[in-house]
């Protein structure tokens, strides 16, 4: 996932949400509530209304303010062939994980094409995982990739993210690179 780590890779055309922020939330974060949303599916955001959406990203994202997120949703929602999100919601309709995919058109560490699908987010609420959350919203980005033409899809985590990492080599994911970034101010 984009995280402080990833600087290194495609900029997008606002700052990210999670450059700002870091993913540790609570056991009882279990997304809001819908009414209108058919159980048990995997929509694709279509509206920063999508239910769900702006929560999980809050949830992914906490450091992030509620209207810099909207503003980065609605930014993503005007370049279809550039950005997508899937919520997946359970049997209730409750949203329980959230996955965002881009293409990125310059150079992605470790991809060997470009422009290259990349996993810039993904986050199932504590409650819900290990149930295959996380494995269906990355099939349903993998689908949307090869939709758009792409042949990978590239991703990247943390270095202490261990869980992420696990997941990624449980979902075929294979790793390519391991990075360190630096920063000075230029006098
Ligand atoms: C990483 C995360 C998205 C995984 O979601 P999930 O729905 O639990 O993952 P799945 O149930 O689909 O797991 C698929 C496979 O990945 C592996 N895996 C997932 N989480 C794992 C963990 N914590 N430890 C070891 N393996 C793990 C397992 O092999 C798992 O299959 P199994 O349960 O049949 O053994 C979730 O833990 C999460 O939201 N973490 C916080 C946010 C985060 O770190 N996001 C990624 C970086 S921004």
């Amino acid at each position: 996932m984009r995280s402080p780590s990833s600087e290194g890779s495609a900029p997008l055309p606002i700052p990210p949400a999670r450059w700002h922020t870091s993913c540790n939330r609570s056991a009882d974060d279990a997304g809001p509530r819908s009414t209108g949303v058919q159980a048990a599916v995997i929509q694709q955001c279509s509206d920063v209304s999508q239910p769900g959406w702006l929560a999980l990203r809050q949830q992914l994202w906490p450091h992030c303010a509620a209207k810099e997120h909207l503003a980065e949703m609605s930014a993503f929602l005007a370049e279809p062939a550039r950005f997508a999100q899937f919520v997946k919601y359970d049997g209730s309709g409750v949203a329980v994980g959230l996955v965002e995919v881009a293409i990125r058109t310059d150079y992605v560490n470790g991809a060997d094409t470009s422009p290259v699908a990349f996993l810039e987010g993904i986050y199932v609420v504590p409650r819900a995982r290990r149930s295959g959350v996380a494995r269906e919203l990355v099939a349903a980005a993998e689908r949307w990739a090869l939709g758009m033409g792409c042949t990978e899809l590239a991703s990247d985590a943390a270095i202490e993210n261990t869980s992420s990492h696990a997941m990624h080599a449980a979902l075929g994911f294979v790793e390519t690179e391991r990075v360190v970034f630096f920063r000075k101010v230029p006098r």
